[in-house]
């Protein structure tokens, strides 16, 4: 519970690089998500190469501060071996909080940056990255060391006027 109260998105990052044990944890964590009949049909593409991802953090609207990232995942799927299609979202989703929080217990900050489904935020990320097309990029998320000083911290957003017991 702690991680998840202190878990923030964070876009400032210092000038230090994953290390592949973090990396891995973060993708074990990712991997261990629920996912619709159990399809897992996440892929991930780890990007350290400073130049390719400035150059994409550049041509986005969304997603510029990901330039002072060490390290970005591409959260993808493989369309042509999905089981339910329908759900592949919610699945992906379920394994980037996964990947979110783990970072966080390691005091790595993330940022969660939505690719699908606009068609051109997906299009971008797959130029640049040259991604084949049967994959198709869900969500770009950033990785790094935070430079804020207050990086983790609570912040309470429980509110009891949205929950309905037995009838809404
Ligand atoms: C589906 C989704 C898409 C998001 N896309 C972006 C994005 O493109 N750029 C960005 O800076 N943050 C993005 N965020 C992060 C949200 O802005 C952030 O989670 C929200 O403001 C709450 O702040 P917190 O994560 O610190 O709790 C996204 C978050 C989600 C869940």
């Amino acid at each position: 519970m702690e991680t998840i109260q202190i878990r923030r998105s964070i876009r400032k990052y210092i000038n230090k690089p994953l290390d592949k044990k973090a990396i891995t944890s973060i993708l074990q964590a990712a991997m261990q998500a629920p996912s619709a009949r159990n399809q897992q049909p996440w892929h991930f593409l780890v990007v350290q190469d400073q130049e390719k991802i400035k150059e994409y953090a550049k041509q986005t609207t969304n997603a510029r501060f990901l330039e002072t990232a060490p390290c970005i995942i591409i959260f993808l799927t493989d369309k042509e071996n999905l089981k339910t299609e329908a759900m592949y979202p919610q699945d992906l989703s379920a394994a980037i909080e996964n990947a979110l929080l783990q970072a966080a217990s390691l005091k790595i900050g993330s940022c969660w940056c939505g690719t699908y489904p606009n068609p051109e935020r997906m299009n971008i990320v797959s130029k640049e990255f040259q991604i084949p097309s049967r994959f198709e990029p869900f969500a770009v998320v950033g990785f790094g060391y935070p430079s804020e000083e207050e990086a983790f911290h609570h912040v309470d957003r429980f509110d009891e006027s949205r929950i309905y017991y037995e009838k809404i």
